[in-house]
């Protein structure tokens, strides 16, 4: 065993969602024990594996050979082809025929083996197949393991937005291996922890500290390191998801940032990554509130040192004109107004209901991060 492959310990975290509970394993080379996992949590006859054109050759075999070992009769796998592109009605009407075709049961097993796409469209095929079989997320993207697997939000697509049609369905379990992000592409990974900074924003001072000095995407962290960093991350999500499974108040906080965040990728049309807009929307809005006395200076500074530190955009070159035209259209505005999520001290953020007209003149001085 290279000592890049030493054996860490497997941490497990337990969501207690209103309905249901479940363990999220986050371990390192722990893909073979999906199938124990599955049989503990949801045993079953029969599984499918559901995965994407990228992901599903270099994990969905190994994946498949651990639920045999376990004994299930493994279908032959689901493949949708990769990119977001693809997280739609169609290729979900493709998945839950396909399910039908291989005679799944309500008892059966569909295995999600991906990232967060993948997650989605195999979450959301099992929430619907005959009214709900159970699902267990094995995701192999950074964010799907620190946020989109747990806490049970499946959606697709429409042509009006994204994520406009889906459901609550919590897994079964969540299986994370880290060693899957040996394969995720630089740039895809160090984007993923614009959503690791808000977590730690949200409810982990030490944890800002730390990313402040330790990037965790340039490839130098080893498997301890990253287990800590995911099972840290799905704890936090976790006491959320505890508190307010359906987005009815706590949960609106992870929105944190993702306001203007998601003004910035739909402006970008979508080319620049979720996390670098959260990242950006997260520093727009805290210098914003640091201005409006909502939270402290220091507090704004040290959300944006993070953010710096670990390489992604602290602002946007767009204007207010144009961000607020995308913020009108957001599926999570009420009214003319939004629920803005202000971080109103490091570790504790509160919603406040922001009518369009100021939340334009709260952001526009603040659109552009300030020299390091
Ligand atoms: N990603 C935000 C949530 O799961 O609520």
């Amino acid at each position: 065993m290279s000592e890049k492959d030493r054996e860490v310990a497997t941490r497990v975290v337990r969501v207690s969602a209103a309905s249901g509970a479940y363990d999220v394993h986050v371990g390192a080379g722990i893909l073979g024990r999906v199938g124990a996992v599955a049989r503990a949590a949801a045993g079953g006859g029969r599984c499918c594996v559901i995965t994407e054109t990228n992901v599903g050759p270099l994990y969905a075999e190994g994946v498949e050979a651990s639920l045999a070992s376990a004994g299930y009769h493994v279908a032959e796998r689901l493949v949708f082809p990769a990119g977001e592109e693809h997280k739609t009605l169609e290729t979900l009407g493709t998945l839950l025929e396909g399910l039908a075709e291989r005679e799944l049961t309500r008892d059966d097993v569909v295995v999600a083996l991906g990232g967060g796409v993948t997650g989605d469209m195999g979450g959301l095929a099992a929430a619907l197949y005959l009214r709900g079989c159970p699902v267990v997320q094995v995701p192999t993207s950074l964010l799907a393991m620190v946020d989109s697997s747990v806490g049970g939000k499946t959606a697709v697509d429409l042509a009006a937005g994204k994520n406009l049609v889906g459901a609550f369905w919590q897994p079964a379990a969540v299986v994370a291996d880290v060693r899957c992000l040996r394969t995720v592409p630089r740039e895809q990974l160090s984007d993923s922890v614009g959503e690791v900074v808000k977590h730690a924003v949200l409810a982990d001072p030490a944890m800002l500290e730390e990313l402040t000095r330790e990037p965790v995407a340039d490839g130098t962290l080893d498997d301890a390191r990253l287990v800590g960093v995911v099972a840290r991350n799905v704890e936090i999500k976790r006491d959320v998801v505890n508190a307010d499974e359906r987005e009815s108040g706590l949960r609106q906080t992870l929105n944190l940032g993702h306001t203007i965040g998601h003004a910035i990728e739909a402006a970008s049309d979508f080319s620049l990554g979720h996390g670098s807009c959260v990242a950006a929307g997260l520093c727009i809005v805290a210098r914003a509130c640091a201005r409006a006395g909502w939270c402290s200076a220091e507090t704004a500074a040290r959300i944006e040192a993070a953010v710096r530190a670990q390489g992604l955009p602290t602002g946007t070159e767009l204007g207010a004109d144009e961000l607020m035209g995308f913020v009108a259209h957001d599926k999570k505005r009420h009214d003319d107004a939004v629920n803005l999520v202000v971080p109103e001290a490091l570790g504790s953020a509160v919603v406040r209901r922001v009518p369009l007209a100021d939340l334009r003149s709260l952001i526009e001085r603040d659109l552009v991060g300030r020299p390091s």
